[in-house]
């Protein structure tokens, strides 16, 4: 780790050692952050660099606040599916276990699986920003895989499937079902969310917009198979991929502590929420926000 102290700020900025992830900000206030603050440069360049940044110590901030943080890093996104908003806040996606006086607000147990945020969409998400305001006791971490990593050290019989070729990328088998589907056949509603949100192909290596690296875009979350496979050929390729992906040697998993906000890049990361115990209160908070660059080369913005 390479730690730089800006002594007069009193900000401590530590990167991660080359071929690793992961960078931590001490000091930082991001209440006072604008579009021009120079920070914010800083802070983009520390993500593109370090793929997943931890700012601690922003503690009691208000969602409006952390609606003003997200404008200042790049364009909030609204999520296409309002059960996710937060009522007042639409940028606000809630993950969370506990209702409001009995109101449902937003939805429980998301993202338990290895996937890079709206892989699924035309133009995915750049980056995520998650805050917890509660955490669960048992299950305080997130784990993320740097899949440039991967790309670079997938042999060459493997390599070879995915070099040139196209993915799959699909949402509807992580559908929550919503109140509204209530009396509708499982056939109806996943015919109805496919229709809202079909299937998309993205290459399966993609190459990052600002620092050129090369990227297995793959998730057992999302990626149902490879353009071209037969279904037999699909079943024994995929699985191949992701035995090699989620080895244990390529995890690094953040253990959150509070204060924490954190926010990382998805074009080279997948990453997975942890599990609370039944009964354990759980909510996070996260605003995707996109950096306006094409989120790989070739792509159109
Ligand atoms: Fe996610």
């Amino acid at each position: 780790m390479n730690a730089v102290i800006l002594e007069k700020e009193k900000v401590s900025i530590t990167e991660a050692a080359p071929g690793k992830i992961g960078a931590e900000v001490r000091g930082w206030d991001v209440t006072t952050f604008t579009k021009d603050s120079p920070e914010m440069e800083m802070l983009r360049q520390l993500i593109y660099r370090n793929k997943v940044v931890v700012i601690r110590g922003q503690y009691d901030i208000t969602e409006q606040e952390q609606v003003n943080f997200a404008n200042a890093v790049g364009r909030p996104q609204v999520y296409f599916q309002a059960n996710y908003h937060h009522p007042d806040y639409p940028e606000i996606f809630v993950s969370n276990n506990l209702n409001e006086d009995g109101q449902k607000f937003g939805v429980s147990g998301t993202g338990r699986y290895w996937h890079t945020d709206c892989a699924f969409e035309k133009h995915p998400l750049s980056f995520t920003s998650v805050r917890p305001i509660f955490f669960p006791k048992s299950a305080r971490e997130t784990s993320y895989i740097d899949m440039a990593r991967v790309y670079r050290e997938l042999p060459d019989d493997l390599r070879r499937y995915v070099d040139g070729a196209m993915a799959m990328q699909e949402a509807w088998p992580r559908y929550k079902v919503q109140a509204c589907d209530i009396d509708r056949s499982i056939e109806e509603i996943i015919e109805g969310f496919k229709t809202e949100c079909p299937p998309i192909a993205h290459p399966a290596v993609i190459q990052h917009p600002v620092t050129g690296e090369k990227i297995l875009y793959i998730s057992s979350g999302f990626t149902s198979g490879l353009v071209g496979l037969s279904h037999e050929e699909n079943e024994r390729v995929m699985k191949a991929l992701f035995d090699f992906v989620e080895q244990p040697k390529y995890v690094h998993t953040h253990f959150w502590e509070d204060g924490d906000l954190i926010i990382w890049d998805n074009r080279p990361l997948i990453h997975k929420g942890s599990k609370a115990k039944p009964g354990e209160k759980s909510r996070m908070y996260r605003i995707g926000i996109y950096d306006d660059l094409p989120f790989y080369v070739g792509i159109d913005q």
